[in-house]
């Protein structure tokens, strides 16, 4: 029997994964694929409280080793309630970011050591891993202005998250990590630049979701 596929989709702020996280899925049921969408932080009852609680302006005193712990906590409540099950239904489970998402920000972007970070990602993963990243890479300053006018949480005021606020250096630590990543498991992850025309973009994404169809026995 086969096991179902995990398809994560991570970049920069402003890349437009939630988009595109949307029209792979639309493209995978066209090929009768069942397939769930799903998000980090996130997605759980519990998961969407620590999304809150990590992206609220208002909690700009939070420590980076505090930030790690509330990613990974809900990151193991979403895979434990979310990823598991599904994988084992056959599912293909389309996740905007996961784990590589905590080495570019807090262990690129915030300077945690890299190990720790991998420790405590393989802690809450309890080995799932994806099948297949795409890392939508943007020019900095351009993602900031997209995130900044499409926002999806909102927050009084209609401020930008905790995360966004950063400043360029810490967005522009995050890109190169995800570069780094990216570079040192081409096979896993394959970037694909974000071109202004969003349909470019997707085939783009198709291309290498079709080539993991075809090594997985799926017909494409
Ligand atoms: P989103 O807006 O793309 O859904 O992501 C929420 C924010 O959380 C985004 O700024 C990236 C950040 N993030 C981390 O810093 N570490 C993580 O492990 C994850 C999953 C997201």
């Amino acid at each position: 029997m086969k096991r179902g596929l995990l398809l994560t989709l991570e970049g920069p702020e402003g890349s437009g994964k939630s988009t595109h996280s949307r029209l792979l899925a639309g493209y995978l049921i066209q090929k009768n694929i069942q397939t769930y969408c799903t998000r980090e932080p996130g997605s759980t009852a519990l998961g969407e409280k620590m999304r809150q609680l990590l992206l609220s302006p208002l909690h700009k005193n939070m420590s980076a080793r505090t930030e790690l712990l509330l990613y990974e906590a809900a990151r193991a409540q979403h895979v434990d309630e979310i990823i598991i099950p599904a994988l084992k239904k056959n599912v293909a489970v389309i996740c905007d970011r996961f784990y590589d998402a905590t080495f570019a920000y807090q262990g690129y972007g915030r300077k945690i050591d890299l190990n720790i970070v991998k420790h405590i990602n393989d802690f809450a993963v309890n080995k799932v891993k994806p099948d297949l990243t795409i890392l939508l890479d943007i020019d900095v300053n351009i993602g900031l202005e997209k995130s900044s006018r499409l926002s999806k949480d909102s927050f009084p005021r209609g401020e930008s998250d905790r995360i966004e606020q950063e400043g360029t250096e810490f967005h522009k630590r995050v890109r190169e990590g995800y570069l780094n990543l990216a570079q040192r498991e081409p096979e896993r992850i394959k970037v694909v630049t974000v071109e202004s025309e969003i349909s470019k973009t997707q085939l783009e994404i198709q291309k290498h979701i079709d080539g993991l169809l075809r090594r997985n026995n799926y017909v494409v």
